[in-house]
């Protein structure tokens, strides 16, 4: 079977220069979509690699903050996608075979021949895995950053064990603390503390309790309350490790406070800097290390990341589990953007304006 594939096809890129994203990275904000439409070529794919014709993408804060500040002008933008295989690399890994149902994620907003905002998208065929027919594309969109994060953080950082069996280094014994439950990568992380056995305590404001209880949370705060830290002590007072899937403002500071007494710590989805949490371990992960490959933020000038095996190896082990433990998990609520690539920036402005709550942003492509 074999799909015709074009030579060329729509995507949306970044198009900021490098003095406009640093003076955003300087004064904290942007104006302006920041994107452009553009016809590109279709990526060639590398021998492990596998093309996908995307049906449906999931937005996340990480595409935005990209465009701003990140991707050189013409990279393409976006991570999460699900669509069908399209073209198959001569030593892929993952038994694929053209028209497969596939969802997956990539290091979108880097590269001009690497995003899932386009027509077609390529990654390797171990950072993707096969849509049981249970799942419509829109939901199998959703487990790219939040779920890949929510899993990093839990099953690799913080002990938790994994659902679909394995070690258990005694680790579900103690309760966890989800900080900002509500968001795609603390409602992906609620479910999967819960589903490993741990009491799950969160934080959320008063509009998403019922969100968070709905997804497996034992018990929920409000983050907006004084005695908030407090409250989670007295009633936890074991409670020794914290995901922070705010990891703005105060939300670190928060998480440390909490899990200070047991000598605990805290995984960070932002960077902690340089401040002394008091004895808190802070642990700030970043999801692309999962993508086994090396990268530089504002080349050739800014941060350099490694790769980093051990995440690479959980994601190669998550997604392979997906196909069966996908039936066990719910993604985020769904809001479709309608309109498709042309009306990306849509979704992208109600990210960026912090408008999104609860729910995960998705839309189809073709
Ligand atoms: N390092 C990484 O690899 C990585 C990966 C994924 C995400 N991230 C980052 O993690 C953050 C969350 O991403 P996401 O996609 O999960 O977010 P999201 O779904 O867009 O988060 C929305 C949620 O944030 C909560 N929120 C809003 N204002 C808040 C505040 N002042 N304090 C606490 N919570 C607040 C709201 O919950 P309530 O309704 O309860 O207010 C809302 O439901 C973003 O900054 C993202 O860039 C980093």
């Amino acid at each position: 079977m074999s799909l015709e594939i074009p030579k060329s096809m729509n995507a949306l890129v970044g198009n900021r220069s490098l003095i406009t994203r640093l003076s955003n990275y300087a004064c904290g904000s942007a104006s302006g979509d920041g994107v452009k439409l553009a016809t590109i070529p279709v990526p060639k794919i590398g021998d492990n690699e596998i093309l996908v014709q995307v049906t449906c993408v999931a937005l996340n804060p990480t595409d935005f903050k990209h465009i701003d500040i990140l991707s050189p002008r013409g990279a393409v933008i976006g991570c999460d996608f699900a669509g069908t295989v399209a073209r198959v690399g001569a030593n892929a890994p993952g038994n694929w075979a053209v028209g497969d149902r596939v969802a997956g994620v990539t290091h979108g907003g880097l590269y001009t021949d690497r995003g899932s905002f386009a027509e077609y998208v390529k990654t390797s065929g171990e950072f993707a895995w096969k849509i049981p027919s249970s799942l419509s594309d829109e939901e199998a969109a959703t487990f790219g950053v939040s779920a890949v994060t929510a899993m990093l953080a839990l099953n690799v950082r913080l002990g938790v064990p994994w659902i679909d069996g394995g070690e258990d280094e005694g680790r579900s014994k103690t309760p966890i603390l989800i900080y900002s439950g509500a968001s795609a990568a603390g409602l992906f992380a609620i479910q999967l503390a819960k589903l490993a056995g741990l009491t799950v305590v969160t934080t959320a404001s008063s509009r998403s309790h019922d969100l968070v209880k709905e997804y497996g949370a034992d018990d929920v705060f409000d983050y907006q309350s004084p005695t908030a830290v407090e409250d989670i002590i007295r009633a936890y007072p074991n409670i020794d490790r914290a995901m922070d899937c705010y990891s703005q403002g105060s939300s670190m500071e928060f998480c440390a406070d909490v899990v200070r007494k047991s000598r605990g710590w805290v995984v960070t989805l932002l960077d902690p800097g340089k401040k002394d949490y008091d004895g808190v371990k802070m642990d700030f992960l970043l999801a692309y290390t999962a993508l086994g490959q090396e990268f530089q933020w504002l080349a050739p000038f800014g941060p350099k990341f490694g790769k980093v095996p051990s995440d690479v190896a959980a994601l190669r082990r998550f997604y392979a589990s997906l196909p069966v433990i996908s039936k066990l998990l719910q993604s985020p609520p769904l809001k479709e953007i309608e309109g498709g690539l042309e009306s990306l920036s849509v979704g992208l402005n109600l990210l960026r304006e912090g408008k999104v709550f609860g729910t995960k942003l998705v839309a189809h492509i073709s």
